[in-house]
C-alpha cells in the first residue's frame, strides 16, 4: 500500500542526533527541575532514574522495534504486524491513538515553545533588565495576558516546525539536529560552568541526591513515569517513527541505551545549570513552571555576564523545544504521506494548519477562554482550561496508555521471531529480560498506573 519510499537516516549518528533532540526538550529543562522541587528532590530523583532503567530503555528499544521492523509508519506498522491476528482492528486503533497523542501535545507544546523564542527576543531587546522586585511576575504575566504575542510567537514555533518537515528527513530534520543539538549541548555546559563557578554545588547535590523516601508515594510514581515517558518520547508514535527511518544494520539496544543515557543526563545537568543559582540567591524552589520564566531573569538580570548567560539559557530552551516539536510532528505527516493522501510538503502544511488552530485555542485559554472549562461535567476535569486538558490527557493519559499497549503488542501479540531478529542480541539473557520486563513487568505496573489516573477521578 506504501506510495513513498521511505528516506532514511544516513547513519546510526544521525539518528541518535534526531532521537536525543527528540527526548531533550522542555521536559528535561523546564519540566524536570521544577518537578524535582515540588516533589522534595533526591526520592524522587532516584525514583526516576530506576523507572528509566527498569522501564525507560526496554520500552524505547520497543517502540524503535515495532517501527523499524517493517520500515513503515506507525498505523501501517501496527496494521502489518498482527496481520492475521483476529485482534488486528484493535492494534490499528492502538496505532490511531499512538499517532494522535502528540498532536494533543503540541497543542500546548506550541505554546510554550512560543513563549522560549518570545524571552529570547525580550532578553535581546532588554525588557529582562534593570527589574525591580515582582517585575518578572509582571513581565510573565503580561505575556499570558496577550492573546496577540502568545499567538505571535506559537505561530513561529509552528512556522519552523512545520518548515523543517517539510524539507523531509536528510534535509529537514537531520540538517536540524546536526545545528541545533551541538549548540545545545555547548550552550548547557557553559551554563554549568558559570552555576558552577557562582556556587551552590554543594547544596544542589545535596537536594539532588539525598532521598527522603517518605516524600514517596503513588501519586510520586505517577508523577515520576509520566515525567519519564514524557522525557523520552515514549507513547506518542516518536519513538515507533523515527525508528522506521533507521537503518536495518544499527544496533537498536545501543540506540536505546544512548537515547536514555543522553536524556536523563541533560535532566540532572539542567538542575545542576538551574538549582544553584536558586540556593546561591536564597530563592524558593517551589515556585513550579514559574521557576524559569519568573524566578531565573531575576537573578540572571542581578548576576555578572547575567544578561549573555539569560539568552543562552532562553536559546537553549528554545533549540530543545524545536527538536521536539519536529519529533511530535513527524508521525501525522509520515502516515499522510504514505498513503498518498499528500505530499510531504502538503502534509506539512496541513497538520500545521490544524495544529496552529489547536495551539491558538490553547494560548487563548491563557487569557479570553480562561474560563471556558469544556468537560466541566467531570469533576477532576472541571477546573481545567484547554491547555491543561490537552497536558492531563495527552502527555499523562494517553502517553501511558499508548506505552502500554506497544508493550503489550511486541510482548504478546507480535511472533517473538520478529524482535528477536530486529534486536540483534541473539537469544542470550540479554533478549530474554528485555522480553520478560516487557511481557510481565510493563503490563500490570503501567496499567496499575492507568488505573489510578483514571481513578483521580476521570471515571
Ligand atoms: N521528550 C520531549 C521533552 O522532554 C517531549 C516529547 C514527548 C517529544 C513525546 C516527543 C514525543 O520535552
Amino acid at each position: 500500500m506504501s506510495h513513498v519510499v521511505q528516506e532514511k537516516w544516513s547513519s546510526g549518528t544521525a539518528f541518535l542526533l534526531a532521537a536525543i533532540g527528540s527526548a531533550v526538550g522542555l521536559g528535561n529543562i523546564y519540566r524536570f527541575p521544577y518537578v524535582v522541587g515540588e516533589n522534595g528532590g533526591g526520592a524522587f530523583v532516584l525514583l526516576y532514574l530506576g523507572i528509566v532503567i527498569v522501564f525507560g530503555i526496554p520500552l524505547v528499544m520497543t517502540e524503535l522495534t515495532i517501527g523499524r521492523r517493517r520500515q513503515v509508519p506507525p498505523i501501517t506498522a501496527y496494521t502489518q504486524l498482527s496481520e492475521g491476528k483476529k485482534s488486528q482492528p484493535f492494534w490499528i486503533f492502538a496505532g490511531y491513538s499512538s499517532v494522535i497523542t502528540p498532536l494533543g501535545i503540541l497543542g500546548f507544546y506550541f505554546v510554550i515553545a512560543g513563549w522560549t523564542l518570545n524571552y529570547v527576543f525580550k532578553i535581546l531587546t532588554g525588557k529582562l533588565s534593570n527589574l525591580a522586585e515582582g517585575d518578572t511576575q509582571a513581565v510573565f504575566a503580561d505575556m499570558m495576558a496577550s492573546p496577540g504575542t502568545l499567538i505571535f510567537w506559537m505561530t513561529l514555533s509552528v512556522i519552523i516546525t512545520a518548515f523543517i518537515i517539510s524539507r523531509g528527513i536528510k534535509a529537514g530534520l537531520e540538517k536540524a539536529v546536526n545545528i541545533l543539538m551541538p549548540m545545545l549541548f555547548v550552550i548547557l555546559l557553559s551554563l554549568v560552568a558559570y552555576s558552577a563557578f557562582n556556587g551552590g554545588m554543594a547544596e544542589t547535590f545535596e537536594f539532588m541526591f539525598t532521598p527522603d523516601f517518605e516524600k514517596i508515594n503513588m501519586k510520586t510514581l505517577l508523577e515520576a513515569t509520566g515525567q519519564a515517558f514524557f522525557s523520552l518520547s515514549l507513547g506518542s508514535a516518536t519513538m515507533l517513527v523515527y525508528g522506521s527511518y533507521l537503518p536495518k544494520e544499527v544496533s537498536i539496544p545501543k540506540m536505546a541505551c544512548g537515547v536514555a543515557f543522553a536524556d536523563t543526563f541533560v535532566a540532572l545537568v539542567s538542575g545542576f545549570a538551574i538549582f544553584p543559582i536558586i540556593f546561591t540567591n536564597g530563592m524558593e524552589l517551589n515556585s513550579g513552571p514559574g521557576l524559569v520564566f519568573e524566578t531565573l531573569p531575576v537573578i540572571f538580570d542581578q548576576m555578572p555576564f547575567g544578561n549573555v548567560f539569560g539568552i543562552m539559557f532562553f536559546l537553549l530552551l528554545a533549540f530543545a523545544a524545536i527538536t521536539s516539536t519536529i519529533s511530535l510532528f513527524e508521525p501525522a505527516v509520515s502516515n499522510l504521506e504514505e498513503r498518498g493522501i499528500f505530499t510531504r510538503r502538503k502534509a506539512s502544511l496541513v497538520v500545521g494548519i490544524g495544529l496552529w488552530c489547536l495551539a491558538a485555542l490553547s494560548a487563548l485559554s491563557l487569557n479570553v477562554l480562561s474560563d471556558w472549562h469544556p468537560l466541566a461535567f467531570n469533576s477532576t476535569l472541571e477546573n481545567k482550561n484547554i491547555m491543561d486538558l490537552l497536558e492531563y490527557l495527552s502527555a499523562n493519559g494517553m502517553m501511558l496508555v499508548n506505552a502500554l499497549f506497544a508493550a503489550i503488542f511486541l510482548g504478546w501479540i507480535v511472533n517473538r521471531k520478529e524482535s528477536l531478529e530486529e534486536l540483534g542480541l541473539g537469544d542470550s539473557w540479554l533478549f530474554k529480560f528485555w522480553r520478560s520486563i516487557i511481557k510481565y513487568v510493563v503490563p500490570p505496573i503501567v496499567g496499575y498506573l492507568i488505573i489510578d489516573f483514571l481513578g483521580y477521578g476521570l471515571i
